[in-house]
């Protein structure tokens, strides 16, 4: 089954908080190229600031929503709004995420369960509701999780063995994402990106930081946001229908190291 979207849609951006982060160059990407936004993120205050400069840049309309991705009512509660102020759900980028230094001796019991629920839970709670919506609407979707190259190498300085955990349970989630919904003409896909410049690992990245994270990056230098935000345009649009079920390294080639 094939789709095409209605003109009016959108496409709900989680983690879109933080102001450096990749959730905001996505949204911005995604209003440019004709579709309403809804931000949603944990921190209320930041995402509301951020939907009404982005509405008034793009006059788009944008609408930011306070949420905990973990918590199920918290999830229901905005997509409450998003059904009220919006136009149909046709994308769902989940891009909220926390990272987790820990190592294996110091992972106790909350720091497991914080992590896996927000990286893990939180995405498949934001994929129910999306995909209710979706197929409710009968017009197909596309979903973008997140995952890291540290599922696939097992982790850095920032981000260790929990975080590793959480983030191949997201490409899982994907992989029966993809197979679950396709029917529906929703497709899953994962997203997996090495270093970006965000402020995720501990604040802003040094240069000397940068240039020790880059040793093992053909490209030889960390990502920009920007460069996600493209992939993920790529992969809400029409023209990624045939695409389902993948994982897409945004990593510089990382991955090959
Ligand atoms: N930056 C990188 O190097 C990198 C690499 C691989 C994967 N990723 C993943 O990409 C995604 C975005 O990363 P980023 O660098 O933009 O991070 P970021 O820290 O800049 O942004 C993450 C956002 O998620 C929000 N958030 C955290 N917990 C939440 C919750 N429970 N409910 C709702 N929102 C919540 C935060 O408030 C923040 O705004 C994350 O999932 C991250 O794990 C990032």
């Amino acid at each position: 089954m094939t789709s095409t979207f209605p003109e009016n849609r959108t496409a709900v951006v989680t983690g879109a908080g933080a102001p450096r982060g990749i959730g905001r160059h996505v949204a911005r990407a995604l209003a440019a190229s004709g579709w309403d936004v809804a931000v949603l993120d944990i921190d209320e205050a930041s995402v509301k600031d951020f939907a009404g400069e982005l509405a008034g840049e793009t006059g788009r309309t944008v609408v930011g929503i306070g949420v905990d991705i973990s918590d199920k009512d918290s999830v229901e509660a905005a997509f409450a709004i998003i059904d009220r102020e919006l136009p149909p759900v046709v994308a769902e980028v989940n891009l909220a995420g926390i990272p987790s230094p820990h190592t294996i001796f110091e992972i106790d019991d909350a720091i497991w369960d914080r992590v896996m629920d927000v990286n893990a839970k939180g995405t498949l709670f934001m994929m129910q509701a999306a995909a209710t919506r979706m197929i409710q609407g009968g017009h197909g979707g596309r979903i973008v999780n997140t995952s890291s190259i540290t599922a696939y190498d097992g982790g850095g300085t920032f981000s260790k063995t929990g975080y590793a955990a959480a983030k191949a349970a997201v490409l899982g989630l994907t992989r029966g994402g993809a197979r679950e919904l396709g029917k529906h003409g929703i497709t899953c896909n994962a997203i997996v990106p090495g270093p970006i410049d965000t402020d995720i690992m501990g604040g802003t990245l040094t240069d000397e930081r940068k240039a020790g994270m880059s040793s093992d990056i053909p490209l030889a230098r960390v990502g920009q946001p920007q460069e996600v935000a493209g992939l993920i345009k790529f992969l809400v649009s029409e023209d990624s229908s045939f695409v389902n079920g993948d994982s897409v390294f945004v990593d510089g080639g990382k991955h090959m190291v």
